[in-house]
């Protein structure tokens, strides 16, 4: 049986909400599906400032696990399909992920926003010193910033305000045609994203089950992203 296809027309704005579920094929666990390798911590014990301020070691050991596990995976066929449609329609594509993995990056995208911030970026816990690259593991002690600080990850955690929301906002109020990805749907603000898209834009979810959001969506495709993905994109004949 034939896929979904999206059909994407000259006048169309693409938004694309993606989370954990599009870089499961990858090898990198999701946060809420059974097993993975996160569950020797529970989220809210290391994703939170109080987290921060209790033991900032056990934060650190979670995240340089993480970034272990991120460097070791590779891009699948839903980030290449992703990185395949933005370079097809430019500037009318763009993509919110809520992962902190840059495999949207190494697949090849560029209009995107990290809203949950990034796994290889640290910052200051005390100085207004910008975020910077960073790929070290700290399973042991906590870095510290020439201010005295302590380095914590580039990380929105619960708690805190997501990176981008103008950007996303924007977005959201200008897109057609809204598709998420692997995203549970449980998690705001970005559950919330597809009824502000609702009114004005058609609204897909793709991942092998529903969302907790599905009645928000118009469409909802079940099957795993780097299946359903490649297929999926189809542009109008190009007028000679
Ligand atoms: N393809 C597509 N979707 C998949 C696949 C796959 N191969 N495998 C699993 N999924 C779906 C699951 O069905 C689930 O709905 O991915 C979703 C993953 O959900 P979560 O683990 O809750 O991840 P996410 O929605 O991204 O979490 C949001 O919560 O803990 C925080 O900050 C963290 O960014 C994260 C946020």
């Amino acid at each position: 049986m034939a896929g979904p296809v999206l059909n994407v027309n000259p006048s169309d704005r693409l938004f694309v909400l993606t989370g954990a579920g599009i870089s499961q094929e990858s090898g990198v666990p999701t946060f809420r599906d059974g097993g993975g390798l996160w569950r020797n911590y529970r989220i809210e014990e290391v994703a939170s400032p109080g987290a921060w301020q209790r033991d900032p070691r056990l934060v650190w050991e979670f995240y340089s696990m993480r970034r272990q596990v991120a460097a070791q995976a590779k891009p699948n066929r839903a980030h290449a399909a992703l990185a395949a449609w933005e370079r097809a329609i430019g500037e009318r594509f763009f993509l919110c992920t809520q992962n902190v993995d840059d495999l949207h990056e190494r697949a090849g995208s560029r209009r995107l926003v990290h809203m949950h911030g990034e796994l290889c970026k640290s910052r200051c816990d005390t100085c207004s010193r910008p975020p910077f690259p960073d790929t070290q593991l700290y399973p042991e002690q906590v870095p510290r910033c020439q201010c005295g600080g302590r380095i914590r990850p580039h990380i929105c955690w619960f708690g805190e305000t997501p990176f981008e929301m103008d950007a996303i906002f924007f977005q959201l109020e200008n897109c057609t045609q809204f598709l998420a990805i692997g995203t549970s749907g449980l998690v705001e603000p970005a559950a919330s994203f597809v009824a502000r898209a609702r009114g004005h834009a058609t609204t897909i979810y793709v991942g092998p089950e529903e969302p907790g959001n599905r009645s928000a969506f118009a469409d909802c495709y079940l099957g795993r992203a780097g299946e359903v993905l490649p297929k999926m994109f189809a542009l109008p004949d190009q007028i000679a």
